[in-house]
Protein backbone atom coordinates (compact mmCIF):
# COMPACT_ATOMS: atom_id res chain seq x y z
CA UNK A 1 0.00 0.00 0.00
CA UNK A 2 1.48 3.53 -0.88
CA UNK A 3 2.25 5.66 2.00
CA UNK A 4 0.13 8.79 2.47
CA UNK A 5 1.66 12.07 2.10
CA UNK A 6 0.55 16.07 2.84
CA UNK A 7 -1.43 16.51 -0.28
CA UNK A 8 0.38 19.87 -0.91
CA UNK A 9 3.51 21.65 -0.18
CA UNK A 10 1.82 24.41 1.58
CA UNK A 11 -0.04 22.31 3.33
CA UNK A 12 2.73 20.43 4.77
CA UNK A 13 4.90 23.58 5.78
CA UNK A 14 1.29 24.65 7.94
CA UNK A 15 1.19 21.53 9.55
CA UNK A 16 4.59 21.87 10.46
CA UNK A 17 4.47 25.64 11.50
CA UNK A 18 1.35 24.05 13.37
CA UNK A 19 3.77 21.51 15.68
CA UNK A 20 5.82 23.98 16.33
CA UNK A 21 3.81 26.85 17.29
CA UNK A 22 2.17 26.10 20.61
CA UNK A 23 2.20 26.95 24.50
CA UNK A 24 5.94 26.84 23.81
CA UNK A 25 5.38 30.54 21.88
CA UNK A 26 2.28 31.79 23.37
CA UNK A 27 2.91 31.01 27.29
CA UNK A 28 6.55 30.19 27.49
CA UNK A 29 8.70 32.58 25.10
CA UNK A 30 7.13 35.77 26.68
CA UNK A 31 7.66 33.95 30.17
CA UNK A 32 11.26 33.22 29.19
CA UNK A 33 11.76 36.51 27.92
CA UNK A 34 10.32 38.98 31.25
CA UNK A 35 13.08 36.31 33.20
CA UNK A 36 15.69 37.24 30.95
CA UNK A 37 15.25 41.22 30.67
CA UNK A 38 13.72 41.14 27.12
CA UNK A 39 14.81 42.23 23.83
CA UNK A 40 18.36 41.00 24.71
CA UNK A 41 16.76 37.56 25.23
CA UNK A 42 15.06 38.09 22.43
CA UNK A 43 18.10 38.43 19.89
CA UNK A 44 20.25 35.83 21.39
CA UNK A 45 16.99 33.87 20.87
CA UNK A 46 16.85 34.06 17.38
CA UNK A 47 20.96 33.67 17.44
CA UNK A 48 20.40 29.92 18.77
CA UNK A 49 17.31 29.62 16.70
CA UNK A 50 19.57 30.39 13.24
CA UNK A 51 22.66 28.37 14.25
CA UNK A 52 21.43 25.69 15.82
CA UNK A 53 17.65 25.59 14.94
CA UNK A 54 17.85 25.51 11.46
CA UNK A 55 20.50 23.38 11.03
CA UNK A 56 18.76 21.03 13.20
CA UNK A 57 15.66 20.40 11.60
CA UNK A 58 16.51 20.31 8.55
CA UNK A 59 18.24 17.32 9.39
CA UNK A 60 15.41 15.78 10.73
CA UNK A 61 13.58 16.86 7.54
CA UNK A 62 16.26 15.14 5.42
CA UNK A 63 15.94 11.89 7.96
CA UNK A 64 12.65 11.88 7.89
CA UNK A 65 12.19 12.82 3.79
CA UNK A 66 14.62 10.38 2.76
CA UNK A 67 13.70 7.52 4.86
CA UNK A 68 9.74 8.01 4.24
CA UNK A 69 9.19 6.31 7.54
CA UNK A 70 8.73 6.79 11.25
CA UNK A 71 11.20 8.19 13.65
CA UNK A 72 12.65 4.70 14.72
CA UNK A 73 12.47 3.15 10.79
CA UNK A 74 14.20 6.28 9.67
CA UNK A 75 17.38 4.87 11.92
CA UNK A 76 16.76 1.65 10.78
CA UNK A 77 16.87 2.19 7.42
CA UNK A 78 19.28 4.62 7.32
CA UNK A 79 22.25 2.78 10.04
CA UNK A 80 20.27 -1.35 9.80
CA UNK A 81 21.84 -3.40 12.47
CA UNK A 82 23.59 -0.37 14.69
CA UNK A 83 22.40 1.21 17.96
CA UNK A 84 21.80 4.26 16.17
CA UNK A 85 17.47 3.25 16.68
CA UNK A 86 17.44 4.36 19.81
CA UNK A 87 17.44 7.98 18.65
CA UNK A 88 13.98 7.08 17.24
CA UNK A 89 12.96 4.88 20.14
CA UNK A 90 14.28 8.02 22.58
CA UNK A 91 11.78 10.45 20.56
CA UNK A 92 8.98 8.06 20.31
CA UNK A 93 9.22 7.90 24.21
CA UNK A 94 9.43 11.24 24.59
CA UNK A 95 6.60 12.24 22.23
CA UNK A 96 4.41 10.03 24.54
CA UNK A 97 5.36 11.77 27.25
CA UNK A 98 5.39 14.92 26.12
CA UNK A 99 1.84 14.82 24.73
CA UNK A 100 0.59 13.55 27.90
CA UNK A 101 1.45 16.28 30.58
CA UNK A 102 1.21 19.12 27.77
CA UNK A 103 -2.50 17.95 27.44
CA UNK A 104 -3.26 19.01 31.12
CA UNK A 105 -2.04 22.49 29.95
CA UNK A 106 -3.89 22.33 27.09
CA UNK A 107 -7.19 21.27 28.70
CA UNK A 108 -6.74 24.43 31.24
CA UNK A 109 -6.73 26.47 27.98
CA UNK A 110 -10.12 25.22 26.94
CA UNK A 111 -11.32 25.35 30.81
CA UNK A 112 -10.11 29.06 30.01
CA UNK A 113 -11.77 29.71 27.32
CA UNK A 114 -14.95 28.10 28.96
CA UNK A 115 -14.85 31.04 31.79
CA UNK A 116 -13.52 33.49 29.44
CA UNK A 117 -16.67 33.11 27.63
CA UNK A 118 -18.96 33.04 30.91
CA UNK A 119 -17.35 36.81 31.42
CA UNK A 120 -16.09 34.76 35.24
CA UNK A 121 -12.85 36.84 35.20
CA UNK A 122 -14.53 39.98 35.27
CA UNK A 123 -14.25 42.30 38.72
CA UNK A 124 -11.89 39.50 39.58
CA UNK A 125 -8.51 40.27 41.37
CA UNK A 126 -5.64 38.46 41.17
CA UNK A 127 -6.08 36.26 44.61
CA UNK A 128 -8.89 35.12 43.64
CA UNK A 129 -8.16 34.41 40.14
CA UNK A 130 -5.22 32.89 42.00
CA UNK A 131 -7.65 30.87 44.19
CA UNK A 132 -9.68 30.05 41.20
CA UNK A 133 -6.77 28.78 39.34
CA UNK A 134 -6.08 26.49 42.23
CA UNK A 135 -9.08 25.44 42.99
CA UNK A 136 -9.94 24.30 39.42
CA UNK A 137 -6.15 22.53 38.65
CA UNK A 138 -6.63 20.76 41.74
CA UNK A 139 -10.23 19.44 41.41
CA UNK A 140 -10.24 15.89 41.73
CA UNK A 141 -11.92 15.54 38.02
CA UNK A 142 -12.87 18.67 36.49
CA UNK A 143 -8.85 19.15 34.95
CA UNK A 144 -9.23 15.64 34.27
CA UNK A 145 -12.00 15.93 31.59
CA UNK A 146 -10.30 18.73 29.84
CA UNK A 147 -7.67 16.66 29.99
CA UNK A 148 -9.67 13.90 28.17
CA UNK A 149 -11.49 16.80 25.59
CA UNK A 150 -8.12 17.74 24.39
CA UNK A 151 -6.73 14.06 23.98
CA UNK A 152 -9.94 13.14 21.95
CA UNK A 153 -9.94 16.33 20.21
CA UNK A 154 -6.50 14.92 18.81
CA UNK A 155 -7.16 11.40 18.72
CA UNK A 156 -10.30 12.59 16.02
CA UNK A 157 -7.79 14.18 13.79
CA UNK A 158 -5.03 12.11 13.83
CA UNK A 159 -7.47 9.22 12.83
CA UNK A 160 -8.58 10.92 9.97
CA UNK A 161 -5.02 10.62 8.22
CA UNK A 162 -2.46 13.03 7.23
CA UNK A 163 -4.48 14.67 3.98
CA UNK A 164 -8.16 14.42 5.26
CA UNK A 165 -7.01 15.01 9.54
CA UNK A 166 -3.55 17.01 10.06
CA UNK A 167 -3.60 18.86 6.90
CA UNK A 168 -7.06 19.91 6.82
CA UNK A 169 -7.26 20.84 10.07
CA UNK A 170 -3.62 22.89 9.80
CA UNK A 171 -5.32 24.57 6.92
CA UNK A 172 -8.12 25.96 8.82
CA UNK A 173 -6.80 26.46 12.63
CA UNK A 174 -3.16 28.29 11.12
CA UNK A 175 -4.50 30.95 9.42
CA UNK A 176 -7.68 31.32 12.03
CA UNK A 177 -4.64 31.69 14.60
CA UNK A 178 -2.71 34.01 12.91
CA UNK A 179 -5.98 36.32 12.50
CA UNK A 180 -6.33 36.23 16.02
CA UNK A 181 -2.87 37.04 17.13
CA UNK A 182 -2.88 40.48 14.66
CA UNK A 183 -6.47 41.28 16.21
CA UNK A 184 -4.82 40.67 19.38
CA UNK A 185 -1.38 42.46 19.01
CA UNK A 186 -3.46 45.71 17.33
CA UNK A 187 -5.76 45.91 20.58
CA UNK A 188 -2.71 45.77 22.83
CA UNK A 189 -0.06 47.91 21.43
CA UNK A 190 -2.47 50.42 21.08
CA UNK A 191 -3.29 50.43 24.49
CA UNK A 192 -2.55 53.82 26.77
CA UNK A 193 0.44 52.85 28.56
CA UNK A 194 2.01 50.32 25.76
CA UNK A 195 4.89 52.25 25.66
CA UNK A 196 7.30 50.26 28.71
CA UNK A 197 6.03 47.38 27.46
CA UNK A 198 7.22 47.71 23.68
CA UNK A 199 10.29 49.18 24.79
CA UNK A 200 10.90 46.17 26.81
CA UNK A 201 10.86 44.08 23.72
CA UNK A 202 12.92 46.42 21.50
CA UNK A 203 15.62 48.12 23.59
CA UNK A 204 18.18 45.34 24.54
CA UNK A 205 19.57 45.48 27.63
CA UNK A 206 22.38 43.31 27.29
CA UNK A 207 23.76 43.85 31.04
CA UNK A 208 21.35 41.01 31.94
CA UNK A 209 22.37 38.32 29.80
CA UNK A 210 24.99 35.89 31.51
CA UNK A 211 25.48 32.05 31.00
CA UNK A 212 22.19 31.18 32.12
CA UNK A 213 20.01 33.34 29.36
CA UNK A 214 22.26 32.02 26.45
CA UNK A 215 21.20 28.56 27.64
CA UNK A 216 17.24 29.11 28.02
CA UNK A 217 17.69 30.69 25.10
CA UNK A 218 18.70 27.48 23.59
CA UNK A 219 16.53 25.24 25.21
CA UNK A 220 13.37 27.55 24.62
CA UNK A 221 14.47 27.68 20.82
CA UNK A 222 14.18 23.38 20.83
CA UNK A 223 11.15 23.58 22.28
CA UNK A 224 9.74 25.78 20.45
CA UNK A 225 10.80 24.29 17.21
CA UNK A 226 10.09 20.72 18.49
CA UNK A 227 13.49 19.67 17.83
CA UNK A 228 15.08 16.45 18.89
CA UNK A 229 11.86 14.15 19.73
CA UNK A 230 11.47 12.60 16.03
CA UNK A 231 8.21 14.56 15.34
CA UNK A 232 10.29 16.76 12.08
CA UNK A 233 11.44 13.79 11.27
CA UNK A 234 7.69 12.08 11.30
CA UNK A 235 6.19 14.82 9.31
CA UNK A 236 9.10 15.27 6.71
CA UNK A 237 8.57 11.65 5.90
CA UNK A 238 4.98 12.94 4.55
CA UNK A 239 6.97 15.59 2.40
CA UNK A 240 6.82 15.31 -1.42
CA UNK A 241 10.01 14.55 -3.05
CA UNK A 242 10.04 18.10 -4.66
CA UNK A 243 9.52 19.74 -1.16
CA UNK A 244 12.57 22.45 -1.23
CA UNK A 245 13.85 21.55 2.60
CA UNK A 246 15.85 24.09 2.74
CA UNK A 247 13.16 26.73 1.80
CA UNK A 248 10.84 24.63 3.86
CA UNK A 249 12.98 24.54 7.10
CA UNK A 250 13.21 28.93 6.67
CA UNK A 251 9.48 29.23 6.14
CA UNK A 252 8.75 27.31 9.37
CA UNK A 253 11.40 28.71 11.71
CA UNK A 254 10.14 32.34 10.16
CA UNK A 255 6.66 31.68 11.22
CA UNK A 256 7.36 30.34 14.48
CA UNK A 257 9.29 33.06 15.78
CA UNK A 258 6.98 35.49 14.17
CA UNK A 259 4.04 33.90 16.30
CA UNK A 260 6.29 34.10 19.65
CA UNK A 261 7.03 37.89 19.12
CA UNK A 262 4.03 38.76 18.45
CA UNK A 263 2.68 36.80 21.37
CA UNK A 264 4.72 38.72 23.44
CA UNK A 265 3.83 42.26 21.59
CA UNK A 266 0.32 40.97 23.09
CA UNK A 267 1.49 40.22 26.40
CA UNK A 268 4.27 42.82 27.40
CA UNK A 269 2.36 46.01 26.34
CA UNK A 270 -0.66 44.90 27.57
CA UNK A 271 0.57 44.64 31.28
CA UNK A 272 2.70 47.89 31.05
CA UNK A 273 -1.01 49.01 30.04
CA UNK A 274 -2.07 47.33 33.05
CA UNK A 275 0.46 49.08 35.55
CA UNK A 276 1.99 45.92 36.47
CA UNK A 277 5.76 44.96 36.28
CA UNK A 278 7.21 43.39 33.50
CA UNK A 279 9.93 41.50 35.24
CA UNK A 280 10.27 37.71 36.63
CA UNK A 281 7.54 38.10 39.52
CA UNK A 282 4.75 39.14 36.67
CA UNK A 283 5.76 36.85 34.18
CA UNK A 284 6.40 33.76 36.03
CA UNK A 285 4.56 30.29 35.68
CA UNK A 286 1.05 32.17 37.00
CA UNK A 287 1.26 33.98 33.64
CA UNK A 288 -1.75 32.94 31.64
CA UNK A 289 -4.04 31.60 34.19
CA UNK A 290 -3.75 34.17 36.88
CA UNK A 291 -1.74 37.07 35.64
CA UNK A 292 -3.04 37.74 32.28
CA UNK A 293 -6.89 37.50 32.96
CA UNK A 294 -6.03 40.40 35.27
CA UNK A 295 -4.17 42.58 33.28
CA UNK A 296 -6.70 41.73 30.44
CA UNK A 297 -9.32 43.78 32.56
CA UNK A 298 -7.04 46.08 33.82
CA UNK A 299 -5.42 46.86 30.61
CA UNK A 300 -9.17 47.44 28.87
CA UNK A 301 -10.65 49.24 31.96
CA UNK A 302 -13.82 51.33 31.06
CA UNK A 303 -14.39 48.87 28.47
CA UNK A 304 -15.35 45.58 29.50
CA UNK A 305 -17.04 44.46 26.35
CA UNK A 306 -13.34 45.22 24.42
CA UNK A 307 -11.91 42.98 27.55
CA UNK A 308 -14.15 40.45 27.68
CA UNK A 309 -13.36 39.94 23.63
CA UNK A 310 -9.71 40.06 23.99
CA UNK A 311 -9.78 37.45 26.92
CA UNK A 312 -12.40 35.20 24.35
CA UNK A 313 -9.86 35.70 21.57
CA UNK A 314 -6.80 34.96 23.57
CA UNK A 315 -7.74 31.72 25.21
CA UNK A 316 -8.93 30.66 21.88
CA UNK A 317 -5.69 31.43 20.60
CA UNK A 318 -4.14 29.22 23.01
CA UNK A 319 -6.34 26.09 22.25
CA UNK A 320 -5.74 26.43 18.67
CA UNK A 321 -2.11 26.53 19.07
CA UNK A 322 -2.36 23.72 21.92
CA UNK A 323 -4.07 21.65 19.62
CA UNK A 324 -1.93 21.68 16.56
CA UNK A 325 1.14 20.85 18.11
CA UNK A 326 -0.77 17.83 20.09
CA UNK A 327 -1.43 16.54 16.63
CA UNK A 328 2.13 16.37 16.08
CA UNK A 329 3.14 14.88 19.26
CA UNK A 330 0.44 11.79 18.87
CA UNK A 331 1.55 11.62 15.19
CA UNK A 332 5.02 10.75 16.49
CA UNK A 333 3.59 8.08 18.31
CA UNK A 334 0.66 6.94 16.26
CA UNK A 335 3.06 6.52 12.80
CA UNK A 336 5.70 4.46 14.92
CA UNK A 337 2.69 1.87 16.11
CA UNK A 338 1.15 1.73 12.46
CA UNK A 339 4.47 1.09 10.86
CA UNK A 340 6.78 -0.97 13.50
CA UNK A 341 3.68 -2.80 14.89
CA UNK A 342 1.32 -2.98 11.22
CA UNK A 343 -1.57 -1.60 13.00
CA UNK A 344 -4.18 -0.13 11.44
CA UNK A 345 -4.01 3.67 11.54
CA UNK A 346 -7.22 4.07 13.61
CA UNK A 347 -5.93 0.89 16.15
CA UNK A 348 -1.96 2.37 16.20
CA UNK A 349 -3.98 6.14 17.53
CA UNK A 350 -6.28 4.36 19.68
CA UNK A 351 -3.13 2.83 21.55
CA UNK A 352 -1.57 5.70 21.89
CA UNK A 353 -4.64 7.87 23.11
CA UNK A 354 -5.46 5.26 25.63
CA UNK A 355 -1.94 4.90 27.29
CA UNK A 356 -1.82 9.20 27.14
CA UNK A 357 -5.01 9.31 29.34
CA UNK A 358 -3.46 7.66 31.56
CA UNK A 359 -0.04 9.01 31.56
CA UNK A 360 -2.11 12.60 31.50
CA UNK A 361 -4.52 11.50 34.34
CA UNK A 362 -1.59 10.54 36.83
CA UNK A 363 -0.09 14.44 35.87
CA UNK A 364 -3.26 16.38 36.02
CA UNK A 365 -3.66 14.81 39.58
CA UNK A 366 -0.47 15.59 40.70
CA UNK A 367 -1.81 19.27 40.94
CA UNK A 368 -4.06 17.94 43.53
CA UNK A 369 -4.28 14.16 45.11
CA UNK A 370 -1.22 13.06 44.25
CA UNK A 371 0.39 16.36 45.02
CA UNK A 372 2.79 14.52 47.46
CA UNK A 373 3.85 11.78 45.04
CA UNK A 374 7.58 12.67 44.09
CA UNK A 375 9.48 10.98 41.54
CA UNK A 376 13.32 11.86 41.66
CA UNK A 377 12.30 14.84 44.18
CA UNK A 378 10.16 15.83 41.16
CA UNK A 379 6.20 15.76 41.06
CA UNK A 380 4.30 13.39 38.04
CA UNK A 381 3.99 16.30 36.25
CA UNK A 382 7.35 18.27 36.84
CA UNK A 383 8.89 14.79 36.07
CA UNK A 384 8.01 14.26 32.94
CA UNK A 385 8.66 17.74 31.62
CA UNK A 386 11.99 17.58 33.34
CA UNK A 387 12.59 13.80 31.08
CA UNK A 388 11.43 15.60 27.65
CA UNK A 389 13.10 18.96 27.77
CA UNK A 390 15.88 18.47 29.81
CA UNK A 391 16.90 14.92 28.92
CA UNK A 392 15.08 13.71 25.80
CA UNK A 393 15.23 16.89 24.21
CA UNK A 394 19.18 17.92 24.24
CA UNK A 395 20.01 13.81 23.88
CA UNK A 396 18.14 13.47 21.04
CA UNK A 397 19.48 16.94 19.86
CA UNK A 398 23.32 15.77 19.83
CA UNK A 399 22.97 12.60 18.50
CA UNK A 400 20.79 13.61 15.52
CA UNK A 401 23.52 16.24 14.91
CA UNK A 402 26.25 13.70 15.47
CA UNK A 403 24.36 11.19 13.18
CA UNK A 404 23.89 13.29 9.91
CA UNK A 405 27.40 16.04 10.71
CA UNK A 406 29.21 12.18 11.17
CA UNK A 407 27.38 9.28 10.59
CA UNK A 408 25.81 9.72 7.41
CA UNK A 409 27.64 9.73 4.22
CA UNK A 410 28.10 13.50 3.13
CA UNK A 411 27.48 13.12 -0.08
CA UNK A 412 23.96 11.31 1.13
CA UNK A 413 22.94 14.57 2.76
CA UNK A 414 23.80 16.27 -0.11
CA UNK A 415 21.74 14.74 -2.55
CA UNK A 416 18.39 14.87 -0.04
CA UNK A 417 19.15 18.26 0.75
CA UNK A 418 19.92 19.64 -2.90
CA UNK A 419 16.71 17.01 -4.21
CA UNK A 420 19.91 15.29 -6.09
CA UNK A 421 21.34 18.72 -6.79
CA UNK A 422 18.89 20.23 -8.43
CA UNK A 423 18.67 23.03 -5.74
CA UNK A 424 21.67 24.89 -5.09
CA UNK A 425 22.38 24.94 -1.14
CA UNK A 426 25.44 27.26 -0.87
CA UNK A 427 26.03 27.01 2.65
CA UNK A 428 25.81 23.55 2.65
CA UNK A 429 29.38 23.24 4.28
CA UNK A 430 28.43 25.34 7.09
CA UNK A 431 25.72 23.23 7.69
CA UNK A 432 27.43 19.59 8.09
CA UNK A 433 30.13 22.16 10.20
CA UNK A 434 27.68 23.12 12.58
CA UNK A 435 26.04 19.57 12.68
CA UNK A 436 29.52 17.93 13.37
CA UNK A 437 31.51 20.47 15.82
CA UNK A 438 29.13 23.64 16.89
CA UNK A 439 25.63 21.89 17.69
CA UNK A 440 26.71 19.07 20.01
CA UNK A 441 29.03 21.17 21.90
CA UNK A 442 26.12 23.79 22.32
CA UNK A 443 23.69 21.65 23.28
CA UNK A 444 25.83 19.15 25.78
CA UNK A 445 26.33 22.87 27.34
CA UNK A 446 22.48 22.95 27.89
CA UNK A 447 22.20 19.87 29.20
CA UNK A 448 24.91 19.52 31.67
CA UNK A 449 23.73 23.09 32.80
CA UNK A 450 20.70 21.34 34.41
CA UNK A 451 23.04 19.37 36.89
CA UNK A 452 24.44 22.79 37.77
CA UNK A 453 27.34 22.79 36.28
CA UNK A 454 28.43 26.29 35.23
CA UNK A 455 26.67 27.53 38.72
N1 LIG B 1 6.70 23.26 19.69
C1 LIG B 1 5.59 23.10 20.58
C2 LIG B 1 5.35 24.40 21.32
O1 LIG B 1 6.09 25.36 21.12
O2 LIG B 1 4.43 24.45 22.13
C3 LIG B 1 5.76 21.95 21.54
C4 LIG B 1 6.16 20.64 20.92
C5 LIG B 1 5.44 20.10 19.84
C6 LIG B 1 7.23 19.95 21.44
C7 LIG B 1 5.80 18.87 19.29
C8 LIG B 1 7.60 18.74 20.89
C9 LIG B 1 6.88 18.20 19.83
F1 LIG B 1 7.27 17.07 19.33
Amino acid sequence: MERENFGSKFGAILATAGSAVGLGNIWRFPVETGKNGGAAFILIYIACILLLGLPLMLSEFMIGRHTQSNATGAYHRLAPGTPWKWVGRIGVFAGFIVLSYYSVVAGWTCKYAVLAIGNQFEGADPAQLKSQFLEFSSHPWEPLAYLVLMIVLTHLVVVMGIKKGIEKCANILMPALFIIIVVLVVCSVLLPGAGEGLTFLLKPDFSKVNGGVILSALGQAFFSLSLGLGCLCTYASYFKRSTNLPKAAVSVITVDSLIALMAGFIIFPATSAAGMPLDSGTMGPDLIFITLPHVFQQAFAGLPWLAYIFSVLFFLLLIIAALTSTISMHEIVTSYMKEEYKLSRPKAATVETVACIVIGVLCSLSFGVLGDVSVFGRTIFDFCDWIVCEFCMPIGGILISIFVGWYLKKQLVKDEITNGGTLRVPLFNVLIFVLRYVAPVAILLIFLDQFGVFI
